[in-house]
């Protein structure tokens, strides 16, 4: 069974459906990209997916279990959500943060021990900022502090890597360090990833499959299937190009040239 299935879900708020029978599989090893442009659903698939927002109509698996239902591999998806800016003063150091994705499978009223401030440190490492680990988590610069959210989120070892534009409001060298870091966790764990994100181009070389999503349509496909003019264009509309530069395609979309 693939390791996460979206069948004809329907997903709204009030009488507005954001997401309408949308089918998807994510099979072991798939790098998944949804992409689209703001507010046609993203997060709230990503919502759907970790059962916070329940859909409608239709049914997703998790790990082969329904995630309506009371489902343990819930706690098997590392999570990485939309960021949220953070006050320089947030009472935390970075190990303190990444700590916290330990929480969900220690269970109720049991603290981090030993085991867990190794397996964080060992992370904060992984994600390219040892030495850091004691900084107040809200001075790290933006980058940093996605990168240290990657890390809490795989604590744990959890089996789904899932990623709410973690390159988004950083500038290019930060998005370059964030981007390799999200390949190398990938290459070395293999374990399938759900990335939303807007820039799709750093990460065409490892996508399997695209979740494209409009307002009231979507297009899910092989990365060839949707990386089309085409395509793109109807949700991008016109201002869409698809360019090939020593043997590499680049989508350039209006979003990112501001005509
Ligand atoms: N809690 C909510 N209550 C009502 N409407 C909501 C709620 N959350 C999202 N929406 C609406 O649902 C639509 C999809 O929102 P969502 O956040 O999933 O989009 P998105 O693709 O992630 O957008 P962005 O690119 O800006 O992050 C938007 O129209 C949004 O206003
Ligand atoms: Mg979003």
């Amino acid at each position: 069974m693939a390791e996460i299935i979206f069948n004809e879900v329907t997903v709204s708020y009030g009488d507005f459906p954001v997401l309408k029978d949308l089918t998807f599989v994510v099979e072991k090893e798939d790098f998944v990209i949804v992409m689209g442009p703001n507010g046609t659903g993203k997060t709230t698939l990503i919502k759907t997916l970790l059962g916070v927002k329940k859909p409608d109509k239709g049914l997703v698996y998790v790990l082969g279990c329904p995630v309506q239902k009371v489902c343990p591999h819930r706690k098997k998806i590392g999570y990485v959500p939309q960021f949220q800016s953070i006050d320089p003063d947030f009472p935390a150091t970075l190990c303190d943060v990444v700590l916290t994705g330990s929480y969900a499978n220690l269970g109720y009223l049991k603290l981090p021990g030993k085991e867990e401030k190794e397996e964080a440190l060992r992370l904060i490492e992984e994600v390219g900022l040892k030495g850091m680990e004691n900084h107040p988590f809200g001075r790290l610069s933006g980058g940093q502090q996605r990168r240290g959210l990657i890390a809490r989120a795989l604590m744990g070892s959890p089996r789904i890597l899932v990623l709410d534009e973690p390159t988004a409001g950083v500038d290019l060298a930060s998005q370059n360090q964030v981007r390799r870091t999200i390949q190398e966790i990938y290459e070395k764990t293999r374990i399938p990833v759900l990335l939303v994100t807007h820039d799709i181009n750093p990460f065409l070389s490892l996508v399997t499959k695209i979740v494209l999503l409009g307002y009231g349509k979507h297009f899910v496909g092989e990365k060839d299937e949707i990386i089309r003019e085409e395509i793109l264009r109807e949700v991008y509309g016109e201002y869409v190009k698809i360019i090939e530069v020593a043997g590499r395609k680049y989508v350039m979309t209006r979003d990112y040239h501001y005509a």
